[in-house]
């Protein structure tokens, strides 16, 4: 037997005058009574391979059956191609059918489907050229990100899903429990009694990795965690998912400089390699999603990004001349036209703002001196806004213990939290940055439910 050959392989292959056999699924058949071409994809690349079928020896009902979108195994002898557009051709032997696809049924007949109607149908979309190159290059970036983090000395960490804290203090949860919601146990004033759930208290999905990342940081060194959080977050957005993957790095001994170095250079990484390994899919992307595509993923491989302090980004955004949607002043958070203002229209490069006011920031970032600020970081992309956000650690045990009960952090969740701060605590940073920001930035999406194979967002949870 012939062993199978993925299709990226076959076509850098010189004919030798070998039978191979490939299998995929059939994107065209066009052709006539003597002569039939299929252009067939496996997934492997974007690239089809045509397999060139004399009809004369083959059964006229199998032919028949071969449509787009069913899938087949093919053994022939790979050749020069006469016909323009690709170097080789499989010129058939042998067909075998695995599985039919109705011609009257199959959704994806023709090209041009709007983006929600393949939502609509994210079970086949990856057959689309579009969505094959999205999840490659997703893949593709997951397996960077080990390869940079691994040669650097991180440690993957593997943090919870299920917690029983809120990392972000932020109220965007999802709850997990096996009580019978239709007749919870409750206590005497009529709260839940949570002693009688699962876990014996109040659980929810996590919305970071970042308070046990620090506690792996606190002795391993340099740890980095990449998992799926969760935010319970009304936003109906196209950069919101209410499942996302996160990548966060956390780092003993790094100050904020040195965290800003860190993302700086991780980002730049990740372009360089799906610049090197992602071409094909690239250059597909470039001319068929976003004609600037390749020049704006070198451009910010090529240029430092710029850092400021949040307070100069609100004095540039209050003398710019525009109307905002949302209001600009010292303390207020940015919105997305802001943050994008100061990216694609103000200094036309990645930003990175720093010392933001700490009312506007999580319990545990470090406070600066002038009692207003915190040692935040946010990285602003053009297209997108926020990729990353991150901050130095508040490692002082007082310091810490004052802001979570300043902001009525239930105490008895945090106690392992503290205890770092206690035994030999140092000083440390981190940040996260949003898997699915990446891959659009990556590729040119413009919808944060098309670079997820199966988006969670507000009243949807299909697939
Ligand atoms: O800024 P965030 O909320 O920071 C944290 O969670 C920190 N614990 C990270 C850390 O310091 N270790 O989220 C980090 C990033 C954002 O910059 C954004 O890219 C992404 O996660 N993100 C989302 N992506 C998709 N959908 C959402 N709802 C997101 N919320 C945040
Ligand atoms: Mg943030």
């Amino acid at each position: 037997m012939i062993e199978r050959k993925k299709i990226r392989e076959l076509l850098t292959l010189q004919p030798v005058g070998e039978d191979v056999v490939v299998k995929g699924w059939v994107r065209t058949k066009r052709g006539n009574k003597s002569i039939v071409f299929i252009a067939l994809n496996d997934g492997s690349t974007i690239n089809n391979i045509q397999i060139v079928v004399q009809a004369e020896s083959f059964d006229e009902d199998l032919l028949k059956d071969i449509t787009t979108g069913s899938c087949i195994s093919v053994t022939g002898k790979l050749v020069n191609s006469q016909g323009q557009g690709q170097s080789v051709e499989i010129d058939a032997r042998s067909v075998e059918l695995y599985g039919k696809s109705d011609a009257e049924t199959y959704p994806l007949q023709k090209k041009g489907h709007s983006m929600e109607f393949l939502r609509e149908h994210a079970h086949l979309r990856f057959r689309t050229n579009t969505f094959g190159a999205v999840f490659r290059i997703r893949h593709s970036m997951a397996f960077a990100i080990h390869k940079y983090f691994n040669d650097k000395g991180f440690f993957y960490l593997h943090t919870p899903i299920i917690t029983g804290s809120d990392a972000e203090g932020a109220g965007e949860m999802f709850h997990v429990t096996t009580l019978d919601l239709k007749n919870l146990p409750r206590k005497e004033d009529g709260s839940v009694n949570y002693a009688d759930d699962f876990f014996g208290k109040e659980t929810n999905l996590t919305v970071s990795g970042q308070l046990e990342g620090e506690l792996g940081a606190l002795a391993l060194g340099e740890i980095y965690t990449f998992g799926p959080t969760f935010r319970a977050e009304n936003s109906n957005t196209p950069r919101h998912l209410a499942e996302f993957w996160m990548i966060e790095p956390e780092m003993a001994f790094y100050d904020i400089n040195d965290n800003m170095d860190l993302a700086e250079d991780f980002v730049k990484y990740l372009i360089r390699y799906a610049l090197d390994n992602c071409a094909d899919d690239l250059a597909f992307l470039n001319s068929m999603i976003d004609k600037n595509l390749l020049e704006r993923l070198r451009f910010v491989v090529n240029n430092d990004f710029v850092r400021i302090t949040y307070t100069e980004a609100i004095d540039i955004l209050t003398n710019a001349p525009r109307a905002w949607e949302y209001p600009v002043g010292w303390g207020r958070d940015l919105q997305a036209e802001h943050e994008r203002y100061l990216v694609e229209e103000h200094f036309k490069r990645p930003v990175i703002l720093t010392d933001y006011p700490r009312e506007i920031k999580a319990f545990y970032m470090k406070q600066n001196d002038d009692g207003k600020t915190v040692k935040a970081m946010d990285v602003l992309f053009p297209g997108i806004g926020e990729i990353i956000g991150g901050s130095q650690r508040e490692e002082s045990y007082e310091k810490l213990l004052g802001r979570i009960s300043e902001l009525n952090i239930p105490m008895k969740d945090l106690w392992w939290y503290l205890e770092t701060r206690k035994f030999g605590t140092a000083p440390h940073s981190g940040f996260g940055l949003g898997f699915e920001r990446l891959i659009l930035f990556m590729t040119g999406m413009t919808n944060i439910r098309d670079v997820i194979p199966f988006p969670r967002t507000p009243r949807n949870a299909e697939f």
